[in-house]
Formats: C-alpha cells, structure tokens, sequence
C-alpha cells in the first residue's frame, strides 16, 4: 500500500520535486496527500499545484507560539489522512506535541554527513572546515536537531578550488536520488531500527552505490 505522506517545506521545494519526478515515474509507492509550508512565497507551493497535489499554507507568524502553530499542523496533516511526515527544506524546529502525533514517521534530510555540521549551515559549515568529502543524510526525527537515526548517506567528494554555492549544488543533485530512494524503502516497510541504528531488509534488486561520482550507502537500487 501506498505511503501516505505529508510534505513540509519553506522553500524551494526541489526535494519535493524529486518525489514527485520519482511518484510521476511510477517508482515511489507514496500517495502524496498534503504539502504544507509555512511561508506564502514557498516555491514549494507552486511545484505541488502545478501537479494537482493538495496544498496548504499556515505562516507561523500568524499564530502566536510553536506550540499552537505545531497543532494547527498536526490537526491539518491528520485531516489529509497522511501518517509520514517528510521534511524538505522545513526550517523550523518541531514541538515534542508534534513528534509525539506522528511518533517514529517523521524523516528529514540533511546537507552533510551526520553527525557532522548539524544546523542551518550544514553544508557551508562542511565546504569552510575543509572536510574533503562533504555529503547529506536522511534520517528519522528525534527531538534533538540533525540527530535521529541515519537512514541513507552519500559521500560527496569536494573539489579543490570549489565554491561553497557549487558544492551545495552537488550536495542538491545527491539528495535527490537518495531521499526518494529512503521514501520508496519505507513504503516497502523494510526499515527497522535496533536501537538507534536503522536496518534495511535486503532485496534482490540491483544495486548501484555511486550516483555521479558521490558514494552512496546503503546503495541505491533500480529506479533511484
Ligand atoms: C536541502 O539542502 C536540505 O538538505 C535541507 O534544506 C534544503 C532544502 O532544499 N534540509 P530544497 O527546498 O528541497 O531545494
């Protein structure tokens, strides 16, 4: 059965976009019930209509505490019927009310190889460390920020001489094969955790751990 999710973002979006590329492609099992951003100007938005998926705005600003904004939330994605929620580029920290509704479904992605360059900055923090290999995460939400249990990374080796606005864009072009693939392997109900540590039940699809020249692992299988 399709994985019914909910997708937050505040901005562009282009993490939806590769779910929906993904959904549109016939390889993600997801039934994509409610994008909901928390800023009118959400680029976001304008992907999820341009395809007929049901949106909502709620700008935090109209709502006077977290705690009341997360219950508007939680009351709309539960309306939806969605009972995975999908961080995309959602730049707020969630309440523990709200981890609590929706308890162990809630995955975000990261732009760099955790536990390293948690934070808004993950990325940018990664290019001026000098780190040589840079990367991003996907992984469950806990209520500590960047820090649940990791479900895929990829290893995205910097250039020399590389800009940070280059390198954020080959973290991009990763997140985008690897998010929906994280997606398509809980639809497939083949994610458990021992602890903190995620386990993946193995399949006989093929398996192909580089995309571009990024090592990715777990691997990513047909279709990602
Ligand atoms: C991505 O870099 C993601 O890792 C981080 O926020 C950014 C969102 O980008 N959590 P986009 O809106 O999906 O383009």
């Amino acid at each position: 059965m399709a994985l019914k999710i909910a997708v937050l973002a505040s901005g562009n979006g282009s993490n939806l976009q590769a779910i929906l590329d993904k959904h549109a492609a016939g390889v993600l099992d997801v039934d994509i019930r409610l994008v909901l951003c928390n800023k009118r100007n959400a680029y976001a938005l304008e992907r999820a209509e341009a395809v007929g998926v049901p949106t909502l705005c709620l700008p935090h600003t109209d709502y006077p505490d977290r705690e009341s904004f997360d219950q508007a939330m939680i009351k709309a994605i539960q309306e939806s019927g969605a009972d995975t929620i999908v961080l995309a580029g959602y730049m707020r920290l969630l309440t523990s009310a709200f981890l609590q509704a929706f308890a162990g479904k809630v995955i975000n992605i990261h732009p760099a190889i955790l536990p390293a360059f948690a934070g808004v900055r993950g990325a940018a923090d990664a290019h001026e460390y000098g780190v040589k290999l840079a990367g991003c995460t996907v992984h469950f939400v806990d209520e500590i920020m960047d820090h649940g249990p990791v479900i895929i990374q990829a290893a995205v080796p910097v250039n020399p001489e590389e800009d940070v606005e280059t390198l954020k864009q080959r973290i991009h072009s990763a997140e985008h094969r690897v998010y929906p693939q994280a997606l398509q392997w809980l639809a497939e109900n083949r994610l458990s955790l021992e602890g903190r540590v995620v386990r993946l039940a193995s399949s006989d699809k093929p398996k192909l751990a580089a995309a571009g020249n990024c090592l990715v692992w777990p691997p990513l299988e047909e279709g990602f």
